[in-house]
């Protein structure tokens, strides 16, 4: 579905954060990136994404090579990428943000929006509020809905339970196992390494800007180095 190979990418002139990182996702699969802060997570979805130029490196999605494709062009190749902050519009209501994301065709709006607001009740409930008025979860699942009205190929999400409390990471959690069960491939960075490896078809950890482990979800949850370094013991 995805693969990312050998990619260098950085900020600039200064050194590279990306020093030939590669990762894929196969159809169907939930993979899960962990690591320290600074180690370049973000900064290699945005590289898939297309928001960040890779220097070096092959970007493929469904076959289709991307690596010379810009952000928009990539949207519209299939990529839907949940950034941690400032992934709704604020100042506008729910029910127009939904609008704004939705690409496909004009009559298939509403239904397309209505379905969304099935599967996630809140937008329904509070489709004139504000975006900015809504909690920190509530705000993750508009993005999460923005992102999936485009009809992505591969959802990628960028820390998507930052500052959540436990309850609402829970419920995130919930929606992200939901979308994994209907197939949708999903690539996430995630602070609660754990519990995001617990539900991942696969995971890897990515250090100092190269991928430093792979392997199932359950094998890295159970790695005794892995989680001496990354999992808290
Ligand atoms: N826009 C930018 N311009 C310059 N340097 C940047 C920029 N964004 C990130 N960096 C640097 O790139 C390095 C990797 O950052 P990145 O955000 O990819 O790490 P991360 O693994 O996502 O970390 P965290 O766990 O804190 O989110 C850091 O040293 C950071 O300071
Ligand atoms: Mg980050």
């Amino acid at each position: 579905m995805l693969e990312a190979n050998a990619i260098v990418a950085g900020y600039g002139a200064a050194e590279q954060i990306l020093k030939g990182a590669s990762l894929n996702v196969q159809a169907g699969e939930l993979v899960t990136i962990i690591g320290p802060n600074g180690a370049g997570k973000s900064t290699l979805l945005k590289t898939i994404a297309g928001l960040v130029p890779a220097k070096e490196g092959k970007i493929t999605l469904a076959g289709q090579d991307v690596t010379a494709q810009s952000a928009l062009e990539r949207a519209k190749s299939g990529f839907a990428f949940v950034m941690q902050e400032r992934n709704v519009f604020g100042m506008l209501q729910v029910k127009d943000n939904l609008e704004l994301a939705y690409s496909g065709p004009r009559r298939g709006f509403a239904s397309a929006r209505d379905a969304m607001m099935d599967r996630y009740p809140v937008l329904a409930q509070r489709r004139h509020q504000l975006a900015r008025t809504f909690s920190g979860g509530q705000r993750q699942i508009l993005a999460m809905a923005m992102a999936l009205l485009t009809k992505p190929k591969i959802l990628l999400l960028d820390e998507p339970t930052a500052g959540l409390s436990p309850k609402a990471t829970n419920e995130l959690f919930d929606a992200i196992i939901a979308l994994r069960n209907e197939g949708m491939p999903i690539l996430m960075v995630e602070q609660h390494a754990l519990e995001a490896l617990q539900i991942s078809s696969r995971g890897y950890v990515l250090v100092a800007g190269k991928d430093a482990a792979t392997g199932t979800g359950a094998e890295l949850a159970a790695d005794p180095e892995i989680r001496r370094l990354f999992l808290g013991g």
